[in-house]
């Protein structure tokens, strides 16, 4: 039936519409980044899953309460989950669904993780292996034998890649597979690679965590974290744990990173090309000792000849580069991770992360060399 608006006379309306839409045809991911999660086609219907604040819904049907279940939620979890392949759970943080995950390690099992990664994943492990509930082996992720051979002790295999903040890789497929050989479970923290560069589920992981903080919400300006399991029954047990303890995300923290999911691929496509160009410059630059980047991803850690002066030095310098913690804006920042005393100490004094924005990639590097220029000046003899 014609749909037309009597009190409107500019009002069109709309043809006669069939039954059921078509299919959702396979999209390519950016298609996916754009499309998925919306509500579907109907006239009048918003394009865009609109914000839900409900902290309760009239019984009876599947919501029930806002602890449990959100429309904006779900839309955001959809578009994350189609993208990794997966079904989605958000969390209120990175740190909240790494800790859901960590929690269904069963007493005394063994949690294999790298000895570089996020400090805060790495020491829940720690504390959970202090308080007696967990073993751990530390191991350094780009050493496959190694991380083969401590698998056989295994209950759950944490990787994270490529790590925070020493840009180490790990190969993914002979991993996962001596991990289930014995029986443990592999979890990818797939934060610096985003589901565009790296889909760690096709590779067989079991879960693929986010802190969706990063570049999924992409501006800087929303705590939030997710999982990504293709497990059914891994999937409701996490969900389970997520209604139980209440590890939920903010409902307008959703719908911003599902704003922010929408431009992924062209955010990460710019700012990886000005990270490929800067390592490039960056390599030729007397005050810099090392540049770390695994070829992907918008990710540089540098290590500078100066050390942790310089370092800081550098961190106070520029105008454009923001010295601030966190990473996967669209905006350049930097910062010397060994600022924080809990960062391990195989991670270099001077070594400085940086988060490639999305700004004019000249107007980045001038603003970085003056200050690189500056230390080779100032540098103690
Ligand atoms: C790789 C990685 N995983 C997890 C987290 C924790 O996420 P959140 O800060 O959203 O809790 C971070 C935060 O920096 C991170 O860099």
């Amino acid at each position: 039936m014609s749909r037309l608006n009597p009190d409107n006379p500019d009002n069109p309306g709309s043809p006669d519409l069939p039954d059921s839409l078509p299919a959702r045809p396979a999209y390519r991911p950016a298609t996916v980044a754009v499309t998925a999660g919306r509500p579907t086609h109907a006239p009048d219907s918003p394009l865009n899953e609109p914000l839900t604040m409900a902290s309760t819904y009239v019984a009876g049907g599947a919501l029930e309460y806002g602890r449990y279940s959100n429309p904006t939620w779900s839309a955001f979890e959809e578009a994350l989950g189609e993208l990794e392949g997966g079904r989605c759970l958000a969390f209120g943080s990175g740190l909240a669904a790494v800790s859901t995950i960590l929690d269904l390690v069963g007493l005394d099992g063994t949690v294999v993780a790298p000895r570089h990664a996020y400090l805060g994943s790495i020491g829940q492990v720690a504390d959970l292996e202090a308080r007696g509930r967990i073993r751990s082996q530390l191991v350094d992720i780009t050493d496959t034998d190694a991380v083969v051979k401590a698998c056989a002790d295994a209950s759950l295999v944490w990787l994270e890649s490529p790590t925070n903040p020493a840009l180490e890789v790990a190969d993914l497929p002979p991993i996962v597979a001596a991990a289930h050989d014995a029986g443990a479970y592999v979890v990818v923290d797939n934060t610096f690679a985003t589901p565009l560069l790296q889909q760690p589920l096709s590779s067989g992981a079991d879960l693929v965590v986010h802190s969706a903080t990063k570049f999924i919400a992409g501006h800087s300006d929303v705590v939030l974290g997710a999982i990504v399991t293709r497990d059914d029954q891994l999937f409701d047990v996490l969900k389970k744990r997520r209604d139980m303890i209440g590890a939920i995300p903010g409902t307008f923290e959703t719908w911003l990173a599902l704003r922010g999911l929408r431009t992924l691929h062209v955010r990460l496509e710019r700012a990886q090309a000005n990270a490929a160009e800067l390592v490039r410059r960056l390599g030729d630059h007397a005050a810099v000792e090392e540049v770390r980047y695994p070829g992907f991803g918008a990710i540089i850690s540098v290590v500078l000849a100066g050390g942790a002066i310089a370092a800081d030095l550098l961190t106070h310098k520029t105008t454009l580069w923001v010295h601030a913690t966190s990473l996967g804006g669209v905006e350049s920042t930097f910062e010397r991770r060994r600022r924080w005393k809990s960062e391990p100490a195989t991670i270099p004094d001077g070594l400085v992360r940086m988060s490639v924005g999305i700004e004019d990639v000249d107007d980045l590097w001038s603003d970085l060399a003056g200050a690189l220029d500056d230390l080779l000046t100032e540098r103690p003899a």
